[in-house]
């Protein structure tokens, strides 16, 4: 079990640091767990001039899973695209291939009254957001700034080829064969052609799943019925840019951004898992933020990339077991619970799995 752990910037590195050692404690001593850990991000433009240096790539390359903090720093802005810290995990997933994202959106019963909406909106919410993750207004060319007429002008393209939506459609109907048998596939095929070949090919592809329920929806209705109803859905797949939004807009239903795990795969066996949040500069090195996003996607790992369902079903029930206990970080913390750091919350994980 080779891992690659990148940890970056941020709380990356804090809450990464939290879901190795529950990693550690779960995988059994046969299994041969080799972790080896890469500079990427602000961290790698500072130990090799690139945020993403090629030997991190080399390694993520050779690795069976990636575990992945977070990258980008205050700043950014300023440095050119392909040299910010942030552009490195789009650089990362477009060269490891990984075009499928599933971001589930699950509540923790404990956390009902930590969601933005009301209890009996989110109360045994389980969605999955499907989102491309190699395509669009991310990577379609023509882009840039250029001068038109004495003005600037910002360019940028939305770009899918039918081979793209084709992939990511069989990865929503599978997805759903294992879940509810619904998907929902959400486009702005009322504005964009883009969208409406993106709406035609996922039709396509769903007469090969008759099983399967498939629904259109247009992104702004769909962000609407997340507010609204979101255990309508079971699999929503959708592009890179709106995916990006969706599931942010997600994360809040389950309480926290602080809940979210990540996955991302390829054609291949190798997977990269991260949580949602990203680097949270404003909390970074103060030993606050939520380490379950990462831990989660730890599980996510054991199950997808190494088919240890047992170990990733510890790890589940010991998440319960310390939101059950009272322990709350930051972000999720009501009053009447007990509020602890990221580092303290690794400890209760570790005390709840032995
Ligand atoms: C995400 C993040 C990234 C994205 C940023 C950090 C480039 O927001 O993973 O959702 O936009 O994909
Ligand atoms: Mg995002």
């Amino acid at each position: 079990m080779k891992v690659a752990v990148l940890a970056g910037d941020g709380i990356g590195k804090e809450v990464t640091a939290e879901a190795l050692r529950v990693l550690q404690a779960v995988v059994p001593k046969s299994a041969a767990l080799e972790i080896a850990h890469a500079p990427i991000g602000g961290a790698g433009v500072e130990a090799a001039g690139d945020p993403l240096p090629s030997a991190t790539l080399e390694l993520a390359r050779k690795s069976d899973a990636i575990l992945f903090g977070a990258a980008g720093e205050p700043g950014d802005e300023k440095i050119p695209f392909d040299m910010r810290p942030g552009a490195s995990l789009l650089r990362l997933r477009k060269a490891l291939g990984l075009f499928a994202n599933f971001r589930p959106a699950f509540l923790f019963p404990e956390l009902a009254d930590a969601s933005s909406l009301k209890r009996e909106i989110v109360d045994g919410l389980d969605i999955v957001i499907l989102r491309e993750l190699t395509g669009d207004l991310y990577f379609g060319e023509p882009r840039g700034v250029t001068n038109e007429g004495g003005e600037r002008v910002g360019i940028n393209t939305m770009r899918y080829s039918e081979s793209e939506v084709r992939r990511i459609g069989h990865a929503a109907f599978r997805a759903a064969r294992m879940r509810n048998r619904k998907v929902c596939s959400v486009d702005k095929a009322n504005v964009l052609e883009t969208m409406q070949l993106w709406r035609d090919v996922m039709t396509e592809v769903g007469t090969e799943y008759p099983d399967v329920e498939l629904t259109h929806t247009f992104v702004d209705a769909a962000a609407m019925m997340l507010m609204r109803n979101p255990r309508q859905f079971d699999v929503i797949v959708t592009g890179n840019v709106f995916g990006d939004i969706l599931s942010d807009a997600a994360a809040m239903l389950t309480g926290s951004i602080g809940m979210l795990p990540s996955a991302s795969l390829g054609s291949g066996r190798l997977g990269l898992y991260e949580p949602v949040h990203g680097t949270a500069p404003d909390i970074a090195g103060k030993n606050i933020a939520n380490p379950l996003a990462a831990i989660l996607s730890v599980e996510m790992m054991l199950r997808l990339s190494f088919d240890m369902q047992e170990a990733a079903a510890r790890i589940r029930r010991a998440v319960s077991a310390v939101l059950a206990e009272g322990y709350r970080t930051a972000d999720i913390y009501e009053p009447g619970t007990k509020r602890v750091g990221t580092r303290e919350m690794g400890d209760a994980m570790l005390a709840a799995l032995r």
